[in-house]
């Protein structure tokens, strides 16, 4: 989690010496604070399903992922409502007729680059089959993407599609973010921070979460926010181990859907539109593959649970000092990456595999993978 997150004064002391140390925490008193934290958090929780007077001016949670931005808040009737959009965009030529045609077929567009048109979101998608293009993406691997000129513009325009400005100066908004990968902290400082100031001048008061913390807020109440949260989103998986709702180990890696795209669209020569086609609507790893592209997809998901474990294994051997657990902890899994039949079965497999310094009760999937980022983001916003 970063800084701004999480924090109310009152912990300070607690989280200064937990993130990223990794301390032991035997002070009764840490933790009896940590406690009464783990019940504020589900108290927030269990304020979903009540009722407001005011209509969607609450808290708002928001995944701003590689492959899709989503926000969630309450509706009057205690209601969670998500809106997503695709974080992509496609550019044609500018022309009179082109802005008239897409005015009148309701398309999200802007003007970019002088002369062109960039039509965003998930209209993009349907430009991109329609013309047998590849769509821009201003992000890759969870962060803004450096080379891409539009990023910035475009990802500001697809957060407004999803995100209204508040109605009510300041209200709460808490965004994910990644875990600092080692060796490119500073990219992230630059991602949270531009996103952060455009927030702010759409009225809000924000918060940012590391989107492993984010998991175990949506994921992990009954179990006192105990346990490993991994998100396995497009352009990366993100990991929070979290003891009664500190998150002592957070990590990332840069892995995730669209380098298991990139490589099988290479060795079995498809598009990787193509690819990613057929690993939504089909991949099934309950059954034996029945073909290369289904061999391919086995490979590549194996390489990426393998990278995470290893990662995951360092890091805790690393640790000096963990949180004495006196009892096996779970791990959930969330993001459009863990979503294919029998993925969670292959996980538990691996997992069991590796020693690791915690015992692991069992590997649950998320009852809704694409959505608990932006779930945990709102109850950190304090629904
Ligand atoms: N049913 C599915 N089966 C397999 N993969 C899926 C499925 N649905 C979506 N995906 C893949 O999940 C990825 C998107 O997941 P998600 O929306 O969680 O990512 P993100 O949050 O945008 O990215 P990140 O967290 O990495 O920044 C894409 O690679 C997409 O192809
Ligand atoms: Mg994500």
């Amino acid at each position: 989690m970063t800084n701004d997150s999480q924090d109310p004064k009152n912990d300070k002391n607690i989280l200064e010496r937990l993130i990223g140390g990794v301390r032991e925490v035997t002070d009764s008193k840490d933790q009896d604070k940590l406690h009464e934290k783990v019940s504020e958090l589900k108290e927030s929780e269990k304020r979903v399903g009540v009722k407001t007077d005011a209509a969607a001016s609450g808290p708002i949670g928001l995944d701003i992922g590689t492959s899709r931005i989503v926000s969630m808040t309450k509706n009057i009737n205690g209601e969670l409502v998500a809106k997503d959009q695709l974080n992509a965009f496609f550019t044609i030529p500018h022309s009179v007729f082109a802005v008239q045609m897409l005015e009148k077929s309701n398309m999200k567009f802007a003007e970019i680059e002088g002369k062109q048109l960039a039509i965003f979101g998930y209209d993009a998608q349907e430009f991109g089959n329609i013309f047998n293009g590849e769509v821009r993406r201003p992000m890759s691997q969870g962060l803004l993407k450096a080379s891409e000129p539009n990023a910035i513009q475009m990802i500001k325009s697809i957060i407004g599609l999803v995100v209204d400005k508040s109605k009510t100066f300041g209200t709460s908004l808490c965004f994910g973010v990644p875990a600092p990968q080692i060796g490119f902290e500073s990219d992230l400082i630059f991602h949270e921070s531009i996103l952060k100031k455009h927030l702010i001048g759409m009225g809000y008061n924000t918060k940012s979460i590391t989107e492993g913390a984010a998991v175990v807020l949506s994921e992990l109440s009954e179990d006192n926010y105990t346990g490993i949260g991994i998100s396995m989103g497009g352009g990366m998986c993100n990991v929070c181990f979290s003891f009664l709702s500190v998150p002592v180990i957070v990590f990332s890696i840069p892995k995730g859907g669209d380098y298991i795209d990139t490589c099988v669209s290479r060795v079995v020569n498809e598009t990787q539109n193509r690819v990613r086609v057929m690993k939504e609507e089909s991949l099934d790893f309950g059954r034996a593959p029945r073909n290369k592209v289904e061999h391919a997809f086995e490979i590549y998901y194996d390489d990426l649970v393998m990278s995470l474990l290893t990662q995951l294994a360092a890091v805790f051997s690393q640790a000096q000092h963990l949180p004495k657990l006196n009892q096996a902890i779970p791990v959930v899994l969330a993001g459009g990456t863990a979503m294919p039949n029998g993925f969670r079965q292959k996980f538990d497999k691996a997992i069991k595999q590796m020693k690791l310094p915690v015992e692991i009760s069992e590997v649950r999937l998320s009852s809704d993978p694409l959505k608990a980022t932006s779930k945990g983001a709102l109850i950190n916003a304090g629904v």
